[in-house]
C-alpha cells in the first residue's frame, strides 16, 4: 500500500513530536529498551530466486537472493524481542491473536527475555499501538506487572529497529531453504538465536541517530 502525502504528513508529524519527546535521552536509555513485534514468514519453494533488496553493491550477490514462492507454500507468524544487547525470545503464533492470547505471550515472554538480555534495573518495554497491546486490559495487565511501556508514535512501523531484523532473519532463513513449515520453524528459531549483538546494538544506535535527526528516516 502506498502512502498517501497527507498520511506522510501525519507520520512525520507524530515522528517529530517522539524526536523532540526524546532528544535529550542518554542513549544508554535506548540500551534499556525491549523492543517487540510481529511478523509473517512465508514457505518459499525450492528453487528459481529472486533479488532482495540489502545494500547498493551488495544487490546482486547470490547471498542476497530469497527464493521465489511456490504455491501453497503456506506461512508462519513469529512474535519477538530483543534489544541492544541481542535477540530475546522468538515465539509461532499458531492462532489469530486476540487480546487474551497477547497477554499470555507476554506473560510466558517477557520477563525470560528481560532476564536472558540482563535488562538494567528500571528497563522499558516497547510494542506498537496495535489494537491488542493498546486495550485496556493489556494495559491494566501491563500496569499491575509494574512494566514499564515506551509511549510510541501511531503509524510509524519504519521506526521500530526491530523491522530490520526481521529482514535479516528472513534472508538467512531463506538461504537454508526449508522443505516444509516444521522445518521453516525450526531455522527461524536458529537463525534468531544467532543473530549477533552487534547488529542488535547498531539497529538501536541508528534509532538514535535518527531521533538526533528530528525523525526522518535515514536509510540503515
Ligand atoms: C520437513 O523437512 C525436514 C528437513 O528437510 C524433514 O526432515 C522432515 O521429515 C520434513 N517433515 C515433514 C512433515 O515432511
Amino acid at each position: 500500500m502506498k502512502n498517501s502525502p497527507r498520511l506522510l504528513f501525519l507520520l512525520h508529524q507524530t515522528l517529530l513530536k517522539f524526536a523532540k519527546e526524546h532528544l535529550d535521552d542518554p542513549e544508554e536509555d535506548w540500551e534499556n529498551v525491549i523492543w517487540s513485534d510481529e511478523t509473517k514468514i512465508e514457505h518459499f519453494g525450492k528453487h528459481s530466486t529472486r533479488r532482495v533488496w540489502r545494500t547498493k553493491n551488495a544487490e546482486l550477490h547470490p547471498k542476497n537472493t530469497i527464493p521465489t514462492v511456490k504455491h501453497g507454500g503456506g506461512n508462519i507468524i513469529l512474535w519477538g524481542y530483543f534489544s541492544a544487547k541481542g535477540t530475546g525470545r522468538l515465539i509461532r503464533v499458531k492462532e489469530r491473536m486476540n487480546g487474551a492470547m497477547y497477554r499470555e505471550i507476554l506473560s510466558e515472554n517477557l520477563l525470560p527475555s528481560a532476564r536472558a538480555l540482563k535488562m538494567k534495573r528500571g528497563w522499558v518495554f516497547q510494542h506498537d499501538n496495535d489494537p491488542k497491546h493498546t486495550t485496556r486490559a493489556t494495559k491494566e495487565w501491563l500496569h499491575k506487572k509494574h512494566f514499564k511501556v515506551l509511549e510510541w508514535p501511531s503509524q510509524s512501523p519504519d521506526l521500530n529497529p526491530i523491522e530490520h531484523l526481521w529482514r535479516e532473519l528472513k534472508v538467512c532463513v531463506a538461504q537454508q531453504q526449508p522443505q516444509n513449515i516444521t522445518a521453516l520453524e525450526e531455522i527461524c528459531m536458529e537463525e534468531w538465536a544467532k543473530i549477533p549483538a552487534t547488529v542488535c546494538e547498531n539497529l538501536v544506535k541508528h534509532l538514535t541517530y535518527v531521533i538526533a535527526n528530528n525523525g526522518y528516516i535515514t536509510k540503515y
